[in-house]
């Protein structure tokens, strides 16, 4: 009795065969999710404009006998985006999971920022997050559906000084994932967002680094330390595999209690 349990289990959070295509995979959560991924036996197409970064990840996931392979891909080009999905799409014949990890921030002040910027930022997090997931979704329509799994962010609920546009990116991606779960549920796509609160990543070594800042945050985190990139780990492998299927629509967050309140004050 207790092995069928364990053996139902096992397949039900399986990624056994699931073509996963992410972005972000040279990046500081997502090459974690990647490797993490690949040990339950996804298969995996790594994707990025850091070739170098990808291609570490890779051969540690080849090394541990997973299967991945590397795409470069541009958020901000249609272009480059389209000719990512084609080879994914010949390498692998399929995609069942997309995750759109690749995201970017520049903290700059509402009253300071400038076009360049804010074009960057909406293209990456944004518009290449909406012309990735149209693409793969054209093909998982043909293959009867898979799982989008994008990424929103603390900054998508409540706000940091600095992170204006990042914030309004995130939260249009958290509508994106509420427009896709109604729009393509019909053709067997589940759309989700995870949420990350505070993580320790390149993308936010500057706030870690800054004693003040560094307060400023662990003071909001009911866990009172950061989080790390393998604490994504487990909501990612839940909302790519079976185990999630009739859930859609919704953000995920993985925060140490940061929403929750904080820290408790002393009485
Ligand atoms: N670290 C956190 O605390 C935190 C919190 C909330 C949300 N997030 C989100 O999680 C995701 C990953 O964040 P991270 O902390 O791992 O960041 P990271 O900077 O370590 O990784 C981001 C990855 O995206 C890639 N990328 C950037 N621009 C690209 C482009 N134009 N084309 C292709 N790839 C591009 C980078 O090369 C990098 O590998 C992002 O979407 C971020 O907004 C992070």
């Amino acid at each position: 009795m207790e092995l069928d349990v364990n053996v139902k289990l096992k397949e039900l959070f399986s990624l056994e065969g699931k073509v996963i295509l992410i972005t972000g995979a040279a990046g500081g959560i997502f090459s974690e999710v990647s490797r993490g991924m690949a040990q339950v036996g996804g298969r995996m197409a790594l994707c990025d404009f850091n070739m170098e970064g990808l291609k570490a990840v890779e051969d540690e996931i080849q090394g541990f006998g997973g299967e991945a392979k590397s795409f470069a891909v541009d958020m901000t080009s249609l272009e480059s985006i389209h000719a990512c999905v084609d080879q994914v799409v010949e390498a692998y014949g399929r995609i069942d999971v997309l995750v759109n990890g690749a995201g970017i921030n520049k903290r700059v002040k509402l009253l300071n920022g400038d076009e360049e910027t804010f074009d960057r930022i909406v293209a990456v997090n944004l518009k290449g997050v909406h012309f990735l997931s149209q693409e793969v979704a054209k093909h998982m329509k043909e293959t009867g559906g898979g799982s989008v799994i994008n990424v929103t962010s603390y900054n998508s609920v409540m706000m940091l000084g600095g992170c204006g546009v990042y914030g309004a990116t995130k939260s249009g991606v958290a509508a994106l994932t509420r427009a896709q779960a109604i729009e393509w549920a019909e053709f067997g796509i589940r759309s989700n967002a995870i949420c990350p609160g505070h993580i320790s990543t390149p993308l936010t070594a500057p706030l870690w680094t800054d004693p003040v800042r560094s307060k400023f945050l662990l003071d909001r985190i009911a866990m009172n330390r950061p989080g790390e990139p393998k604490d994504l780990l487990g909501i990612a492998i839940l909302l790519a595999s079976d185990a999630s299927g009739y859930m859609s629509g919704m953000m995920y967050h993985v925060d140490g209690g940061c929403l929750a309140g904080g820290q408790p004050w002393d009485i």
